[in-house]
């Protein structure tokens, strides 16, 4: 058991580096007169949340294959997309860390969870951001079940975890991480030293008396405040909220889950009566508005277990400069700069006098390769002047000898975009079915040159 003692530790306000004495400089973030002597409370932390789920064996050395697999219980959130991105549900005793930026829709999507949770279990949600009434009225106008959702307004660490040991809920809610202190601490609050102290306390009380802790945490844009990046190692779950400006639609991600996977993404739209779910999203990031120009083409990517149709728009435009331009939103710029490459080797395109610009249409992230055909053919297309027909999907991984790969789930892909009305598909030898199917054209390439033929 750890002692109960509170300590003195030299720790870094920029990066949040833990050291036993003074220095000037940072050893892990090089920042200069970062490092501070601050009072710590009880040391605790790790050991004990890492010797979780072994209790009672006194950690001694097994056999991997005599280890029994432990069934993880799972509490529904009542959201599937927000389910189906923890890996099935809340696991007891886990603390799920939810970022993003302000406004993204974290305290709405938590009520809302909350909330629904509320009419069958024990729920506390505990508020240092919004006073109650802002939270009531927003729940009030989203219509939640509210009788049974208890709320505090606090933001000392220590008295929540009072009331948590007299109300034993099975679920908290701490919004926001950024605004919360510990007595125990004299370092300012906000800062790298208090977030992280906090959240340890908060991790602690978990893994005790298995209550699940959600901690909302913000990002920001230049990274400058004690961010979610020095609570990654501590929670079991981060999960990321993420809007765009041009978009009413949040995605949901997991970026590290202990208890499931981490390719899955849950899809949500914001609108007046809070975030709903999407449960057909496949089509979602088609842009329907205005018939597609030069420049843009529809890929199929594969997002953790479902196809996902996305508009992919390229504009290539002539340099003003010497130096052209390589621009991506919601796709690698490495990537882009790959291709081109690729593009005037093997297929005789040469774009160094132009600024290359790709959209990701509604704020879509692509982490995946069968988009580079997408990219390539609209490049081309934006370059041509010429439209790729509206009735015409592609996907495809284009390696650097010019070569078209296959890419997983083909079929699957090909079955989402004809049930989306879909007739023609470009795609890599590899994935084209062999028998000709009814109604639709599919043409397989093998290398970038046949590509570039069939537009
Ligand atoms: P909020 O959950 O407060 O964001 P965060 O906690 O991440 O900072 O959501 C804020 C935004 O959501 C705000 O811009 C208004 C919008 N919103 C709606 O459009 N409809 C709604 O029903 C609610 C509750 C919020
Ligand atoms: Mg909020």
């Amino acid at each position: 058991m750890a002692t109960q003692k509170s300590r003195i530790a030299y720790v870094c306000e920029e990066c949040g580096a833990d050291y036993s004495k003074w220095s000037g400089q940072c050893l892990q973030c090089s920042a200069w007169n970062s490092i501070r002597e601050i009072r710590l409370g009880p040391k605790s932390t790790n050991s004990e949340s890492r010797t979780r789920g072994f209790a009672g064996t006194e950690n001694a050395v097994q056999y991997l294959s005599a280890v029994g697999a432990e069934e993880i219980i799972r509490i529904r959130s009542g959201m599937q997309e927000f389910d189906r991105v923890l890996g099935g549900g809340f696991v007891p005793g886990s603390v799920v860390l939810l970022s993003g930026d302000p406004g993204a829709g974290k305290s709405t999507i938590l009520v809302q969870t909350l909330g629904y949770l509320s009419e069958q279990r024990e729920v506390l949600y505990v508020s240092g951001e919004e006073s109650l009434q802002q939270i009531a009225g927003r729940a009030r106008r989203i219509n939640l079940p509210m009788d049974r959702l208890k709320m505090l307004g606090e933001t000392s660490v220590d008295r929540i975890l009072a009331v948590c040991e007299q109300e034993k809920p099975e679920i908290v809610v701490i919004d926001s991480i950024q605004v919360m202190c510990s007595d125990s601490l004299d370092a300012v609050p906000g800062g790298v030293v208090q977030v992280r102290e906090c959240a340890a306390l908060l991790t602690q009380a978990a893994k005790r008396s298995g209550m699940i802790v959600l901690i909302v945490g913000h990002v920001t844009k230049d990274q400058t405040i004690a961010g979610p990046m020095t609570l990654s190692h501590i929670v079991d779950t981060q999960i990321m909220l993420s809007s765009t400006e041009d978009s009413r639609y949040r995605v949901l991600r997991a970026t590290k889950n202990r208890f499931g996977a981490v390719n899955e993404i849950g899809l949500f739209a914001m609108t007046s009566d809070g975030l709903r779910e999407v449960h057909n999203p496949s089509a979602m990031f088609l842009s329907r508005l205005a018939p597609s120009g030069p420049g843009s083409v529809v890929n199929v990517l594969w997002e953790g277990t479902r196809p996902l149709l996305v508009e992919i728009q390229a504009l290539v435009v002539q340099s003003q400069h010497g130096n052209p331009r390589r621009l991506g939103v919601g796709i690698d710029q490495n990537r882009i700069a790959m291709l081109l490459a690729v593009l005037s080797r093997h297929g005789g395109v040469l774009v160094s006098d132009h600024d290359v610009f790709i959209n990701c249409v509604g704020g879509v992230r692509v982490t995946e390769t069968s988009t580079d055909l997408a990219v390539v053919l609209g490049i081309l297309s934006s370059l041509r002047n010429t439209v790729i027909p509206p009735d015409v999907f592609v996907f495809g991984e284009i390696g650097l000898s010019g070569e078209i790969r296959p890419v997983a789930n083909g079929e699957a892909r090909m079955n989402e975009a004809f049930k989306h009305g879909f007739k023609r598909a470009i795609v890599p030898k590899g994935n084209a079915p062999r028998k000709k199917l009814d109604g639709v054209e599919v043409v397989g390439v093998a290398q970038l040159s046949e590509a570039i033929d069939s537009i």
